[in-house]
């Protein structure tokens, strides 16, 4: 949430800082602003309320220099606008700073700089640190720094940068991701390596509580408390190109069509057909440890929570361990008990999202066993937890996650497979389910294939005000990720609700102007699921049946392959993506930068 882009080197920063920006968009995208050392040794500074394409129309032709910093910001105290666009300056306008974050003590110290009589120009939280640096009287820009942070309470990555002191950019971590780039006799730092890739892939990442100052050709890191510490740079896994549209017209649309090669990249490796289960390297798990779990809780938030919830229903499948998942943005605020034979579980694409990881610490604070479920190699959460399963859906760009959610359910398969394994489930049922994930990337590519249909689909119910979408058991939390997708792009009303739960209230609400979108799986609970559409007609409800046969009440089915029941929600959301994407176009919406919203949610 929010994105920091900051070069020193060689090179003509306005460029570089732009193109970082337009690749941190997604990051937040409300106003954005630069600033520069220019050729006097003076600061200059330009800011736009707006998208980063607005900035860029504001940049000056004169706007020469060789390090600057810069931000695209989510808003989160004051209005979108130009004021409260980062950067932020001290009075004297010798300070600049860019952050990411949450100054929870802004007020106080905000009350008690303007008693000594500093003038604010923003309603940011982040202003008052840049007044703190400013003030400082310490000899060393990282001494002022550190003096600033001393007293500030929060979370923040920030970038400073100061008139006094040109050779240099100064940067902290706490909370909100600060990853360097080391490059030759240049230097860049970002909140996320999409803006760094393109020119170096060798990185390194602060942890929490780390600071670090670069110069052109050297870096340094080191503590808040101002300790020295180690940092080897690493080399990020995907090439520059992946952070692009690849001849999408969206990011969503990208990441949809690369679902095939990115199920085939979580199961590659892992599948162990000797003993009809599969390697998870990364778990920290032995087998006795794994018999002894009693329980598993799932935590995560948005589509990762609901990952976790078609999670919890395969592990309590497969290996018959009682589970179930929560948002972890409830859990860490209801004081919830921590059993010693419960193994808490983390899923987040990002790695970096403030309610998981807070859970997280919670917890291990309270000395619970937690994994992580992560997409992001090196996150936060992913540095955080015991062990855990990296999903490798590669880099999602999209605000809303797509091809992450399945790799995420796929990866809850192959835990689910494994704990089985280690417990009651047999040879034969691991040997099916194997072959079902074997199966999968080829049928998400049929699946694809059928595009142009769930096209015209969209166009017919892309009119609706509000959708109503229903499953059961294995198909309620596809419906109720579906309706998330649907909500987030398209700004169609979307509830979900269990489809038995329909005659307990919300079936009051079914007439012809109100569709609803059922998950029809051929399992166990088909005839109650035909039940549940008899009751929509009758009421003349439309309906948009998702299921492995066509489904005579419905108005239309999306006919989904056929797979073991254990792994039909893998399959049966996909097409529902297409959908929402489909049903925002024809709706004009701006389908990769929905509005209000951000990637990464690494605010509370
Ligand atoms: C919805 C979406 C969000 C995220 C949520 C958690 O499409 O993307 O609901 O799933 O903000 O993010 P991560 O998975 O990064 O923790």
């Amino acid at each position: 949430m929010c994105g920091i882009v900051g070069y020193i080197g060689k090179r003509d920063v306005a460029p570089l800082l732009l193109e970082g920006l337009q690749r941190l968009e997604y990051r937040g995208y409300d106003s954005a602003g630069v600033v520069i050392t220019g050729k006097s040794g003076v600061l200059k500074t330009v800011k736009a309320k707006g998208r980063v394409r607005e900035l860029e129309a504001r940049i000056p032709k004169r706007f020469a220099g060789t390090t600057g910093i810069a931000h695209t910001r989510w808003a989160t105290h004051g209005a979108p606008n130009d004021e409260n666009a980062h950067p932020h300056l001290d009075a004297e306008g010798k300070v600049a700073l860019v952050h990411n974050g949450i100054i929870d003590n802004a007020d106080d110290l905000r009350a008690k700089l303007i008693a000594d009589g500093v003038e604010f120009t923003s309603e940011t939280d982040s202003e008052v640190v840049v007044h703190l640096i400013g003030r400082s009287q310490a000899d060393t820009l990282e001494a002022k720094v550190q003096e600033a942070l001393r007293r500030v309470e929060g979370t923040y990555g920030i970038a400073v940068m100061h008139q006094d002191f040109p050779d240099r950019i100064v940067v902290a971590r706490n909370g909100s991701p600060v990853v360097l780039g080391i490059g030759d006799k240049e230097m860049f730092v970002a909140s996320d390596v999409a803006a760094l890739v393109s020119h170096t892939r060798q990185v390194v990442t602060l942890d929490d509580g780390e600071m670090a100052t670069l110069k052109a050709d050297d870096f340094r890191t080191y503590t808040t408390e101002g300790s020295s510490t180690s940092a080897t740079p690493t080399t990020v896994e995907w090439e520059a190109e992946s952070y692009d549209m690849g001849g999408h017209d969206t990011y969503m649309h990208k990441e949809i069509s690369e679902q095939p090669d990115a199920v085939d990249r979580v199961l590659r490796g892992r599948i162990d057909d000797r003993f009809s289960t599969v390697h998870l390297g990364g778990l920290n798990l032995d087998p006795r440890e794994a018999r002894s779990v009693r329980r598993i809780k799932i935590l995560g938030c948005g589509t990762s929570y609901h990952a976790g919830q078609i999670g919890a229903q395969m592990i309590e499948e497969l290996a018959r361990i009682p589970s179930d998942a929560e948002p972890a943005s409830e859990f860490r605020y209801r004081n919830p008990v921590v059993d010693p034979d419960t193994l808490y579980i983390a899923v987040s694409q990002s790695g970096e999202t403030y309610d998981v990881l807070a859970a997280v610490q919670e917890l291990k604070r309270k000395g619970a066993r937690v994994l992580g479920v992560v997409n992001v190699v090196g996150s936060a959460i992913a540095r955080e937890t015991d062990g855990g399963v990296y999903v490798h859906a590669g880099p999602e760009v999209c605000v809303v996650s797509t091809k992450c959610f399945t790799n995420t359910v796929v990866a809850f398969a192959l835990l689910a497979l494994h704990l089985g394994r280690i417990r009651d489930l047999s040879v034969a049922d691991g040997k099916r389910i194997i072959a079902g994930l074997r199966k999968l990337p080829a049928q998400i590519a049929e699946m694809l294939e059928g595009e142009a249909e769930i096209e015209k689909l969209a166009a017919e119910y892309a009119g609706a005000k509000s959708m109503m979408f229903i499953g059961r058991v294995r198909g309620y939390p596809v419906a109720r990720e579906a309706s998330l997708k649907l909500k987030e792009i398209s700004y169609i009303h979307a509830e979900a609700y269990p489809a038995s739960e329909l005659k307990h209230g919300p079936l009051a609400l079914i007439e012809p102007a109100l569709p609803t979108v059922a998950i029809v799986p051929d399992d166990d609970l088909l005839d109650k699921n035909r039940a549940a559409l008899e009751e929509i007609k009758a009421r003349s409800g439309r309906i948009l049946a998702v299921a492995h046969q066509v489904q005579e009440k419905a108005d239309h089915t999306i006919v989904v392959p056929k797979n073991e029941v254990e792994l039909d929600p893998i399959l049966m959301g996909i097409p529902l993506q297409l959908f929402a994407y489909h049903t925002a176009k024809a709706m004009g919406r701006d389908i990769d930068k929905p509005r209000n919203l951000a990637k990464s949610v690494t605010v509370e």
